[in-house]
């Protein structure tokens, strides 16, 4: 029988842990999306061998084909991404930085998740960051992906406090199963029409976002 529901892209650079949560939703029928093609940068992702575990397309497209030109890497990428039939793009994971034409391409229908509650502490080493910073609470958020480097429009945030004596790789650990949590319940919403981007703001059942979790 054939999967009737909306073909999603999964980008990823490395573990794929996210992937893996994505993976496993999308295993049940009832699911709003299945997962049509996990493409990586690197040929190593470990991420890549959880998509064959599971009977996914994998693709690798190196950047170090392109010798910088990023326009023509993500060329490849879009291209590869409309053989396999995606209609949405979930970034998990995915460490390079996307062209201007590519987000405005997928704009309303790609989605990153950052392991910070944004805007606080886009970018890397965010665990770190917050621990120095003496913060009390930090978390993960799933976004709209737009030009700007995880500024894109909030859909979910999950909030995770941080502990007396924490360390960035038990606070990572505590942010990292949020984020499994959060990642299938904001695609399921996309997929199904629910969260929507709406100019500058998310919009999740016509209400603006992020929806605490
Ligand atoms: C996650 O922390 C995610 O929030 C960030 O990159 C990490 C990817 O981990 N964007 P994994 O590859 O999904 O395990």
């Amino acid at each position: 029988m054939t999967d009737a529901r909306p073909a999603i892209g999964v980008l990823i650079s490395g573990r794929g842990s996210n992937l893996q949560a994505l993976i496993d939703a999308a295993a049940n029928p009832a699911f709003p999306a299945r997962i049509a093609l996990v493409l990586s940068n690197t040929p190593d992702a470990y991420g890549l061998e959880r998509a064959k575990a599971a009977g996914i397309p994998t693709a690798v497209i190196s950047h170090r084909g392109y010798g910088g030109d990023r326009a023509a890497f993500d060329a490849a990428m879009d291209r590869a991404l409309r053989e396999a039939g995606c209609q949405f793009l979930c970034l998990a994971g995915f460490m390079r930085i996307l062209s201007e034409g590519f987000v405005e391409a997928w704009r309303g229908r790609a989605i990153n998740i950052h392991p910070s509650l944004l805007p606080a502490y886009r970018g890397l080493d965010t665990h770190a960051r917050a621990i120095a910073d003496g913060a009390k609470e930090h978390g993960c958020t799933v976004h709209f992906v737009t030009p700007g480097l995880d500024e894109g429009p909030a859909i979910t945030q999950a909030l995770v406090p941080i502990l007396p004596g924490d360390t960035e790789d038990a606070l990572a650990a505590r942010v990292l199963a949020r984020e499994h949590d959060i990642y299938p319940k904001a695609l399921g919403w996309l997929a199904q029409g629910r969260a929507v981007l709406d100019g500058d703001r998310a919009l999740i059942d016509g209400k603006p976002g992020p929806v605490r979790l």
